[in-house]
């Protein structure tokens, strides 16, 4: 079954609205870590509106399963990451004038730019994905600049309304995640993903981990962390097909 990484940064963007020191994002973790997931998401902001320095430094002391470091892949970001050296770090389209299409990071737009940071994070051994859409154009420029794993952008099937239209985008993520495999890539996926729309997408064989945020933090205010993120490790393990 594919892996659930918990997207935590909800948890500092409640603190942050009172510049407090809680909830704690490196406590969040642990609880989250405790309930079964396989891995703690977060996403340092150049502006810093939720994750600050602080909670990367003490989540790389403390996370025991697997931290993956979200950034845009600038100077900055690539030089924290290497010192930090999270098990992943994933690079997402945060400058949007700069790197983005509508779906994702503009692999294919910014060759040049992407394969050096590429290359500078792994060799700093760290794991590299590129949240992309489910673009074939995108999938071949993600392995043309060698990362190591592709996320695909979940967003348009989490938010598409008609069957027919859920189907269609449903499609194309599993045809982006054929390509990717047959080109040496590994795949994750995540991006709007909640508790009634997440077992289609864990059938998809190739994919291997899921980052899911505001669903499970959502959740998470009313009932508590630690049950919502087994209830959303059971609404995976629902829609993971028998073993024959
Ligand atoms: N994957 C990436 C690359 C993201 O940027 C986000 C949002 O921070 C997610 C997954 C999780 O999305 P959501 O919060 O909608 O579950």
């Amino acid at each position: 079954m594919a892996h659930l990484c918990v997207n935590i940064d909800h948890i500092a963007t409640l603190r942050q609205a009172r510049r407090e020191t809680e909830p704690d994002p490196v406590a969040a973790a642990g609880i989250v870590e405790q309930a079964g997931a396989e891995g703690v998401t977060v996403h340092l902001r150049e502006d810093r509106r939720h994750i600050q320095d602080r909670d990367v430094d003490l989540l790389r002391k403390t996370v025991k399963t697997k931290l993956n470091l979200e950034m845009a892949a600038t100077d900055e970001m690539v030089a924290i990451a290497c010192r930090l050296r999270p098990d992943e770090s994933t690079l997402v389209p945060e400058k949007r004038e700069e790197l983005t299409t509508e779906g994702g990071l503009d692999v294919a737009g910014h060759e040049e730019k992407i394969a050096a940071a590429v290359k500078r994070l792994k060799l700093a051994g760290i794991t590299v994905s590129l949240f992309i859409a489910p673009d074939p154009a995108q999938v071949r420029a993600a392995a043309g600049v060698k990362a190591d794993f592709v996320e695909l952008h979940t967003g348009a099937y989490a938010h598409a309304l008609q069957p027919a239209e859920v189907d269609r985008e449903l499609g194309l993520l599993a045809t982006a995640a054929m390509q990717a495999h047959s080109l040496g890539l590994r795949v994750n996926a995540g991006h709007g993903l909640t508790y009634a729309n997440v077992g289609r997408v864990v059938r998809i064989p190739e994919v291997e981990d899921l980052n899911i945020g505001h669903n499970i933090i959502a959740r998470a205010a009313l009932v508590g962390l630690d049950r919502a993120v087994r209830e959303m490790l059971a609404a995976m393990k629902k829609g993971t097909p028998k073993e024959v």
